[in-house]
């Protein structure tokens, strides 16, 4: 095997493990390639959170298993799927010849040299401090702080996936950090399932590692422009946090904290531990230190036993909280969670018609958000072209999805200032500008050459 191609589904901390991985095969020898056909070794990275994903892994995975037939593909498969009984299920019916659970990545390499099937679900503590090499010329990085999950929501199938908590060290993740920066990160997201309760494992406080809090100061004291982190889970959030956030100018001012539900017995049932008053005074915490705070969340909606007084409790949650932005699902009975087991589901019509109203409520809201930033100067992370070569795309410290016109001096990947001249409610369409806070001149349309050939101005 020579050529290697990882398709990555689910969240951030399944980018993170494909990077991890990557990392691992170039290390070995092998090339990556950027699509199926080139390549004979295919690693399908899995998410198991709904059954959406999981349908999608099963049709890939037929796809691979003909090309296995035909030209004798290596089909290999990682993520949180593989670590469950129905994953490993799918991955005989199509043939899979490599299978890693998510605590054994660093096998990749024994699993290539092993010829015929080989499969390794054990969990092995060492990824923590295995540092994968900084990806070269981009200036966003995720960083992994903790793996695994110590809450039991009656929905989630993440605890049986990725395990038990456990926290990595603040000296493996500022190394880590400072290799990112050598090769020029500017923005660092830090990943856990619940970055509150970092340090925390099992319940117990690990000597020699601090508060989510204070590692947030430590990130901050090592340079990096930006820094943003996800998923904060309202149990363990605390007012440390967001003084931590106020008093260090790069972490952005963008908090992701789900409430899956705004009734407290839906709470309750889904075991969130926590209320709906408890969930709003951190609400009222965040915007008491940081009213410029943007706020975003997940939804689930037709929970089990979820009522139209229930869900319409979500809704006024979602008015009193005002979201800029909500990533919202209908419930997915996934087998081997609580809820799966103790709780009828409802009909399909009734979650996708609540599904509808809440999406009509965060377009609302976000609508009315993004407007409010028309005329505002603000920073942007620009990684690179949009899908018109004209422009380029990135990030708001916010989070917003930006796109602006390539502009004399800004053609390419950097941070800039922009003024936002129109929103939509999901993205912001600016115009760049320069040190002057002037506008900086556009480059001509249709004509990707100006770029090399217009005057270097000084960049932001
Ligand atoms: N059904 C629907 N959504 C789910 N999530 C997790 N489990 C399920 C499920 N069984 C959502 C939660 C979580 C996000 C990552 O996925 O909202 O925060
Ligand atoms: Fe990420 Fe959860 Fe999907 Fe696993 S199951 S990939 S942790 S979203």
């Amino acid at each position: 095997m020579t050529k290697a191609h990882i398709i990555t589904y689910g969240c951030q901390m399944n980018e993170y493990d494909s990077h991890l991985v990557e990392s691992q095969l170039v290390s070995l020898g092998l090339d990556m390639v950027d699509n199926v056909d080139a390549a004979d070794f295919v690693l399908v990275n899995t998410c198991a959170v709904r059954g959406k994903p999981v349908d999608k892994v099963r049709t890939v995975l037929g796809d691979l298993r003909k090309q296995k037939h035909s030209r004798g593909l290596v089909v290999g498969m990682m993520g949180c799927l593989a670590q469950l009984e129905e994953g490993q299920q799918i991955a005989r019916k199509f043939e899979v010849d490599v299978l890693l659970g998510t605590g054994s990545l660093l096998d990749i390499g024994e699993a290539l040299s092993s010829n015929g099937r080989f499969w390794n679900l054990a969990f092995k503590d060492e990824i923590h401090d295995h540092i994968p090499p900084p990806p070269q010329g981009k200036l966003q990085a995720h960083l992994t702080i903790m793996r695994g999950c110590d809450h039991h929501c009656t929905y989630c199938i993440v605890p049986t996936t990725r395990g038990p908590q456990v926290s990595r060290t603040p000296e493996s993740i500022l190394r880590e950090l400072h290799m990112q920066l050598e090769a020029g990160v500017q923005e660092v997201t830090l990943l856990g399932q619940n970055v509150n309760a970092y340090g925390i494992d099992q319940g117990r406080r690990v000597p020699g590692i601090p508060s989510f809090a204070e590692l947030l100061r430590l990130v901050g004291d090592t340079g990096v422009k930006r820094i943003k982190f996800t998923t904060s889970h309202p149990m363990n959030f605390t007012e440390d946090v967001v003084l931590a956030m106020r008093d260090t100018p790069a972490v952005c001012d963008f908090i992701h904290l789900p409430v899956q539900s705004g009734s407290s017995r839906v709470l309750r049932r889904m075991a969130r531990e926590y209320s709906r008053e408890t969930y709003l005074g951190h609400v009222e915490t965040i915007k008491k230190h940081l009213p410029n705070a943007v706020l975003s969340t997940d939804i689930i909606v037709g929970f089990p036993g979820e009522t139209e007084a229930d869900f319409q409790e979500t809704l006024s949650l979602y008015d009193e909280v005002g979201y800029d932005s909500a990533f919202m699902f209908i419930y997915s009975a996934r087998p081997g969670t609580p809820s799966y087991r103790h709780f009828e589901d409802l009909p399909r019509e009734v979650k996708t018609e609540r599904l509808q109203r809440l999406i009509e409520k965060q377009k609302e809201w976000s609508a009315r958000k993004n407007a409010a930033y028309v005329g505002r100067h603000v920073e942007v992370l620009l990684r690179g072209d949009a899908y018109d070569a004209n422009f380029l795309e990135g990030h708001t410290r916010g989070n917003h999805p930006i796109v602006v016109p390539k502009a004399v001096g800004a053609t390419g990947a950097g941070i800039y200032t922009a003024r936002i001249e129109h929103a939509t409610p999901h993205t912001m369409y600016g115009k760049l500008l320069g040190l002057d806070g002037q506008v900086l001149p556009e480059l001509p349309r249709f004509n990707p050459e100006a770029a090399a050939l217009s005057a270097p101005l000084p960049m932001l």
